[in-house]
C-alpha cells in the first residue's frame, strides 16, 4: 500500500481537495496498515467511498483513505433467499445490476444512486419505496482497537438518512452484508413509481422494470455527475412535529408520514421559496429537482456553502423551517 503525500481526492463536487496524507485501501490487511501509519503519526484518520456524499474542503488534515475492497460472496443460500457479502469499494450500482442478473431482489428501487456499497448503510441511502436498512443484516467493520467484528442491523441505529456510522468515523466498513430475496417482490407505493410502472404494457412488473424506471425516473430529474459534478440531495427532508406539519399543510405544502411525525419536501420549500433554476456564479439549484446543488464549473467548497446557506436561510425566513445538509462537510 502506498500512503502518499497531498494526497488528490476524487469527489464528484468538481471539488479541488488534498488530503495531508492518503491511500486506497484493497485489502483487509491495509486497513490496518492504515491504522497502525496513522497512530504512529499521531494523524486523525478518515475513510472515504467514491467521495459522491461529500463537501471536501481544499485541505484534509490527516490520513485520508479511498476505499476500494472487492468482492460479491454469497454466504447462504436457499430456495428463497440469498445472504451475501459484498466489499465496501464496490459500486452500489454495480451490485444493484449484478444482483439483478443473478435472480436476487429487493435492491432494485435503489438502482443509480451514486456512491459505493460501504457508505450506503452510512447515510441510510434511500428511494423510490426503500431504505437500504431494510436489506442489510449486518456492516463488517475494523475497529479502532484493529478488532473486525459485525455490527448487526439492530444495532445500526437506523433512522431517515443517518445511522450510528455517521458517528464512528473510527469504525472503518470494510463489507456490509445483504439478505437478498430470490422471489421478485415488488415495491411500487411510491406515487411517481407507480404511475410509470401503470404506463408499461406487462400487468405484473417485473423487478428488471422497476430498475428500469427507476433509472429513467433518476435521469430525468437528476443531473448526472459526470456532466454537471453534484452530490444528490443537498438538504435533508425535514422532519416535524404534527402542528408544525399540519400548519404547512394549510400553507399549501405536501406532508409525509414519518412515525409520530411528518415529513416535508425540501425541495417543495426550496421551489416555493424561489430557488429553483437560481445560480449564481457558478453554484446553482437544478432546475428538475431544486434539492441537488450543482457546481456548473470552477465553483469552490466555499461558494458551494455560501450559496447553500442563502438557500437555507430564505427558506427559514419564509417558513421557519431549519433545512439540515445531507451530504457529511469534510475539513
Ligand atoms: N418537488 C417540488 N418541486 C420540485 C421537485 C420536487 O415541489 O421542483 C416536490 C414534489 O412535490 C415531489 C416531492 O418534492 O413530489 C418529492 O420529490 P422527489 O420524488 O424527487 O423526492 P425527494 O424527497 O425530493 C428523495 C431523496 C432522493 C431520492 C428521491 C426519490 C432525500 C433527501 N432525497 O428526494 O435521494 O432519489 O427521494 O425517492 O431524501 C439523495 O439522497 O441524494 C437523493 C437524490
Amino acid at each position: 500500500m502506498n500512503i502518499q503525500r497531498e494526497y488528490l481526492l476524487e469527489n464528484t463536487f468538481g471539488l479541488t481537495s488534498r488530503a495531508q496524507w492518503g491511500c486506497a485501501i484493497e485489502h483487509l490487511t491495509d486497513v490496518v496498515a492504515a491504522q497502525d501509519f496513522s497512530e504512529k503519526n499521531n494523524l486523525s484518520m478518515t475513510c472515504l467511498g467514491s467521495g459522491s456524499n461529500v463537501i471536501l474542503q481544499p485541505k484534509l488534515a490527516g490520513l485520508v483513505c479511498s476505499i476500494r475492497i472487492q468482492g460479491i460472496n454469497v454466504i447462504e443460500e436457499s430456495t428463497d433467499s440469498v445472504l451475501v457479502e459484498v466489499g465496501a469499494g464496490v459500486v452500489w450500482h454495480t451490485l444493484v445490476m449484478e444482483s439483478l442478473k443473478r435472480g436476487w431482489f429487493g435492491l432494485e428501487n435503489l438502482a443509480l444512486i451514486p456512491g459505493s456499497v460501504g457508505a450506503a448503510p452510512v447515510q441510510n441511502i434511500g428511494a423510490y419505496g426503500v431504505e437500504v436498512a431494510q436489506l442489510i443484516v449486518g456492516v463488517n467493520i475494523v475497529d479502532g482497537f484493529r478488532d473486525s467484528r459485525q455490527i448487526k442491523r439492530k444495532d445500526c441505529q437506523f433512522v431517515y438518512r443517518s445511522s450510528i456510522f455517521r458517528s464512528r468515523p473510527d469504525w472503518i466498513i470494510v463489507s456490509v452484508v445483504f439478505r437478498l430475496s430470490k422471489l421478485p417482490a415488488i415495491e411500487s407505493s411510491y406515487p411517481e413509481l407507480e404511475r410509470a410502472l401503470k404506463d408499461l404494457p406487462a400487468a405484473e412488473p417485473s423487478a428488471q422494470n422497476v430498475a428500469d424506471c427507476v433509472i429513467a425516473l433518476r435521469r430525468r430529474k437528476l443531473p448526472d455527475p459526470a456532466e454537471f459534478a453534484n452530490v444528490g440531495s443537498f438538504f435533508k427532508n425535514p422532519i416535524v412535529t404534527i402542528e408544525v406539519g399540519s400548519a404547512m399543510q394549510n400553507r399549501g405544502f405536501k406532508i409525509f408520514a414519518h412515525g409520530q411525525e411528518y415529513k416535508l419536501s425540501a425541495a417543495q420549500l426550496i421551489d416555493y421559496a424561489g430557488w429553483k433554476g437560481v445560480r449564481h456564479g457558478d453554484v446553482g439549484c437544478w432546475a428538475q429537482q431544486p434539492l441537488v446543488i450543482v457546481n456548473f464549473g470552477a465553483a469552490r467548497c466555499a461558494d458551494i456553502l455560501s450559496f447553500s446557506k442563502d438557500v437555507a436561510n430564505s427558506v427559514f425566513e419564509q417558513y421557519q423551517i431549519q433545512l439540515e445538509l445531507e451530504p457529511s462537510l469534510l475539513s
